[in-house]
Formats: C-alpha cells, sequence, structure tokens
C-alpha cells in the first residue's frame, strides 16, 4: 500500500491517523497513513522528510512546529501556502516536492458545506495576525466575502499583515488594526478565533458590537468545548457558535483528494469527532 503519514511535535495526540483511515476505508484506497514525530532538535523535520521519502513515503500532512519548514523545504507551492508563509500538505513526486495549505480551504469548506453559511457578501472578522489568520485569509476572499478585517492585540501585526495581502484578494477589501479599531466598522457576520488565546483559558478582547445579530463565532481550536471566546460571543449575541473541528477534518478531506484524487465523504470523521459545545 502507498505510505503517508502526518508530521510534528508533539504528534502523539493528532487525529490525522484517525481520519485519513476513516477515509481510506470508506473509499477503498490501498494506503497506510502514521504518525511522525519530528523531535525537538534543529534538523529533526528534515531528517524524517528525506526518511520518510526514501522508504517510499507519498506524502505528509504538516503540523506544528513544521509547517514553515515543509514550505521550505518544497521545490513547488501553491498560492495559498505561499501567502499563508507555511505548507500543511506534502507531495512527493520523484524529485519533486509540491505543499499547499488547505487549513484555510478546510475553514471555509466547513463554515460553508458543513454549517451553512455562505460567506458571499459576508463581513467576516479575523482575530489574531498569526500563522492561523495569515492562511485563512486569501480562501475567505475567494469565496466572496464582502470586507474581511483583522483585528489583533498587537495593532501593528495587523496592520502589516493587511497590508501585504490586500493586493493578492482580487479586490476584496481588507483591514487591519487593534481590537479598539473595531469601533468604527459595522458588526460582522463571522467572527473566527484565530489567535492561541483558547490553549491559555483565555479570550481576545473583541468588543460585544463587533457580532451582528445571527453572527457565527468560530474557534479554530477544538476539543476544548466551549471557550471563554465563544462564551464572549454568546453573551455578546451571537446565534451559532462552533469549534475548529471541522476546519481539521475538511482540511484532511482536501489533502487526501489531492492525494488520491478521489473525494471522501467528511460525515462519518465528523461524527467520530464533535464533542459537544457545553
Ligand atoms: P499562530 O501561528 O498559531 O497563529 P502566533 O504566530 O504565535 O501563532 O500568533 C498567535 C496569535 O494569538 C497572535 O495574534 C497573538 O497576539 P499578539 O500578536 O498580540 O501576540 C494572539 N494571542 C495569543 N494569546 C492571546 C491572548 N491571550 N489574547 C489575545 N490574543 C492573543
Amino acid at each position: 500500500p502507498d505510505r503517508y503519514a502526518v508530521i510534528g511535535h508533539p504528534i502523539a495526540h493528532s487525529q490525522s491517523p484517525l481520519i485519513h483511515g476513516l477515509f481510506a476505508q470508506a473509499t477503498g484506497q490501498a494506503m497506510t497513513y502514521e504518525a511522525i514525530d519530528g523531535g525537538a532538535d534543529e534538523g529533526g523535520f528534515a531528517r524524517a522528510l528525506a526518511a520518510f521519502r526514501a522508504a517510499g513515503g507519498q506524502g505528509m500532512n504538516v503540523t506544528l512546529p513544521f509547517k514553515l519548514q515543509a514550505l521550505a523545504a518544497a521545490t513547488q507551492a501553491s498560492d495559498d501556502a505561499r501567502l499563508a508563509g507555511a505548507a500543511n500538505a506534502l507531495r512527493f513526486d520523484g524529485d519533486r516536492i509540491e505543499a499547499r495549505n488547505f487549513d484555510g480551504v478546510g475553514l471555509v469548506r466547513d463554515i460553508e458545506a458543513n454549517l451553512g453559511l455562505p460567506l458571499k457578501g459576508r463581513r467576516v472578522l479575523l482575530l489574531g495576525a498569526g500563522g492561523a489568520t495569515r492562511g485563512a485569509v486569501l480562501p475567505i476572499a475567494r469565496a466572496g466575502a464582502a470586507r474581511i478585517v483583522i483585528a489583533n492585540r498587537t495593532a501593528a501585526k495587523a496592520e502589516e499583515l493587511a497590508h501585504e495581502l490586500a493586493p493578492h484578494l482580487g479586490g476584496v477589501p481588507l483591514a487591519g488594526g487593534g481590537f479598539d479599531a473595531l469601533a468604527g466598522e459595522a458588526p460582522f457576520d463571522v467572527v473566527i478565533n484565530a489567535t492561541s488565546a483558547s490553549l491559555g483559558g483565555d479570550a481576545p478582547a473583541v468588543p460585544p458590537a463587533a457580532f451582528a445579530p445571527g453572527a457565527l463565532a468560530y474557534d479554530m481550536v477544538y476539543g476544548k468545548g466551549l471557550t471563554p471566546f465563544l462564551k464572549l460571543a454568546q453573551a455578546a449575541g451571537a446565534a451559532r457558535v462552533a469549534d475548529g473541528v471541522g476546519m481539521l477534518v475538511e482540511q484532511a478531506a482536501e489533502a487526501f483528494a489531492w492525494w488520491r484524487g478521489v473525494r471522501p465523504d467528511t460525515r462519518e470523521a465528523l461524527t467520530r469527532l464533535t464533542v459537544p459545545l457545553v
């Protein structure tokens, strides 16, 4: 069977082997999918990548902290990966290493297909100005958002990121600033927490007025239940809340389709991994 893997550090709790195992079973693909720990020392990622390719590996998912190194190792990269400055999927073809970043399209598919909210014409607020936001902006723009705003604790980082990405969005307006700058903005239909605040049990200081009535609040983390951000969003009147489990499953489906040429149905994986938000 063909070999695939996810590489990260740490990697023990990765759900990717389960998800790809379900996809392979459902589509009848003869493949294996393993988890590889790239280790903490310098050069660990490069060595593990070389060893996996030498052993006949055909493709890899890449998670923290190796997404930047994965892009750097690639011989060709998609626009998604280049603008994100990071790759989360690799495909090996002889001497070629192709890089993609499916995190953003996974997010968009989850919001549109699973949560049933088309982004066309919507006002979208992204909280945070790190790698997670960087990867989400282009796919959200491609989905036809009316306006995208990046708000960050450190305002300058959001301003710089917006300035860098704006010319690549086909005319979709993009602005960046601090949370206080949101006072001058109309409310948003979708508010996405792309900060790492939830991991520390914290919520970004987004003003309640940023949520439109009926808004969707989306936290990119998963398995943490109702995070402080999602609670804040509910208190601010957001009608719907979601965590990032669907983004995880949908980016996996994108990678699977890219590798195998078959698009898996994601419903079983979603059902298996979804934890009620309480
Ligand atoms: P990643 O690549 O995972 O996005 P990162 O580049 O370290 O990680 O970015 C983390 C983001 O979460 C940043 O936007 C950070 O805000 P600052 O730029 O001001 O540091 C944001 N963040 C982390 N903890 C936060 C908190 N408690 N409240 C608000 N924002 C937070």
